[in-house]
């Protein structure tokens, strides 16, 4: 390539990073992580990095604060070893959820991660599927939000032979998106309406729109806990659905949430590999796991040549 660009990656999401780097076709960065015996994390890049564009690849998942605190050292050490611009590749944004205050006296995790990153000296912030599109506005450096829908629309396309589609947002939150995959496929739009009667519990109350005897593909941006979409699956087969797949974009899967969706009425459920899953899916036949390699290293690729990421979407 004839750009001067390089990839750094974190420890959140090495097998993202190396498959970004392989499309590229240029390596990671020689550097290394470590830790002191209490915890603190130690970063060093062990090539001259001088003059050159980085692309920082690391998601903020799982240990999230951990994988936060890496991400602000590798910045801090890229712009103290001189480098033209940073670029923060962040696959999955993790403390977007808290977004704005819902209740008095709450902090609003989403803003002030976006200040920590911009403070550290990144110039600009490529992710995908954000929890919310106005994160975007908390940042005062250009941020790329890149949609998993194309990814997801495609292998709908592919693997599910029905002619009786229609797409579900599992909340009212999530309703542009779920009209943005049904625009592709050119389906109708169901929306579950769904309470929070406290953080990390979800209460389903109706459907709106008709699901009986149809294939339902609810669409969502985290899958967490797995409460949403296993009781959004619930409802809709109550209400006659004959199917429900389920595409979500960050496989968060904290707690027993393997064990829920295995246990659940959901035929199939897809994620990406923004976060990394590999693992912990090995044994769940009903997941399966897309990559937005290509899509984050084409990204990559156009910010690199200056030219429209956008039109990856058109
Ligand atoms: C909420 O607004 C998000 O879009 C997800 O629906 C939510 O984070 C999923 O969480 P859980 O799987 O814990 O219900």
């Amino acid at each position: 390539m004839s750009f001067k660009m390089k990839l750094l990656t974190g420890n959140s999401n090495k097998t993202l990073s190396l498959k970004i780097s392989k499309f590229l076709k240029n390596k990671l960065v020689n550097s290394s992580i470590k830790k002191f015996s209490d915890g603190e994390i130690y970063i060093e890049i062990h090539e001259n990095i001088r003059g050159n564009s980085i692309f920082i690849i690391q998601s903020i998942s799982s240990p999230a604060n951990d994988n936060l605190m890496e991400l602000l050292l590798c910045i801090d050490a890229l712009k103290r070893s001189s480098a033209k611009n940073i670029t923060a590749v962040i696959p999955y944004f993790g403390y977007a959820r808290q977004d704005r205050k819902v209740v008095p006296r709450t902090s609003i995790s989403a803003k002030m991660v976006s200040n920590l990153i911009t403070k550290a000296g990144a110039d600009r912030v490529v992710t995908l599927d954000l929890h919310s599109g106005q994160i975007q506005g908390f940042f005062d450096i250009p941020v790329d939000n890149l949609f998993a829908t194309p990814i997801f629309a495609r292998h709908i396309k592919k693997k599910i032979k029905s002619n009786n589609l229609i797409c579900v947002a599992p909340d009212v939150g999530g309703t542009a998106r779920a009209r943005a995959l049904g625009k592709m496929l050119n389906v109708g739009l169901a929306i579950v309406d769904k309470r929070r009667p406290a953080p990390g519990k979800s209460q389903v109350m109706n459907v709106i729109g008709d699901v009986n005897n149809k294939t339902c593909i609810i669409v969502d941006d985290i899958i967490d806990s797995g409460g949403t979409i296993v009781n959004a699956a619930k409802i809709l087969k109550e209400k006659g659905a004959k199917d429900v797949h389920v595409y979500v974009s960050h496989g968060v899967l904290s707690g027993s949430a393997v064990d829920k969706i295995k246990n659940s009425k959901i035929k199939n459920l897809v994620i990406t590999d923004t976060i990394d899953n590999s693992k912990k899916v090995q044994k769940a036949k009903n997941i399966e796991i897309l990559s937005i390699s290509n899509l984050v290293g084409e990204a990559i690729k156009r910010i690199s040549n200056s030219t429209s990421v956008s039109d990856l979407f058109n």
